[in-house]
């Protein structure tokens, strides 16, 4: 078969970025031990309700000077809601859903997370300034998906 002088150049090259892509996600996950997630914590959605984190969740006094923010997400709710938080300090938020995916986006702020059944999510954020924020559902979850919203209060001082 003929192939154009040119199109083997690009048949080539495409070739060589697909090895180059490929080679990079095994070079890095093989060295760096590069993960999807940092964080892989399952938890069974069922039994949230008598789970001794999640069956009351809510704010509590965190190991580094910050609060842990234990959230479960439901149709169509955040639960706790408002949520509190001291300004200047670590806030660890803990994400779980009890039944379908849902999204935690804090608008405005790089804190956005996935609720998912199953599992938790876990980041941890500082907020500088106090203030209120919303905090909105960016994973479409049903017919009320746009009614899934919360609010954080960020505030100066302890929480
Ligand atoms: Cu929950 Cu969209």
């Amino acid at each position: 078969m003929h192939v154009e002088f040119y199109e083997r150049i690009w048949m080539w090259a495409a070739g060589g970025l697909i090895v180059l892509f490929l080679g990079t996600i095994l070079v890095m996950s093989a060295a760096q031990a590069v993960a999807p997630q940092s964080h892989l914590e399952t938890i069974d959605p069922a039994s949230l309700a008598s789970n001794p984190e999640f069956g009351s969740p809510g704010v509590k006094p965190g190991p580094d000077g910050g609060v842990v923010v234990s959230v479960v997400a439901e149709t169509f709710d955040f639960s706790p809601n408002p949520i509190e938080v001291p300004a200047g300090k670590p806030v660890t938020f803990r994400l779980t859903s009890a039944d379908v995916i849902h999204g935690f986006e804090v608008v405005g702020t790089n804190a956005n997370a996935m609720a998912i059944p199953g599992y938790v999510s876990q980041f941890t954020v500082t907020f500088p300034k106090a203030g209120e924020y919303l905090i909105a559902c960016n994973e479409y979850c049903g017919l009320l998906h746009h009614n899934m919203t919360a609010k954080l209060i960020v505030k100066k001082g302890a929480p």
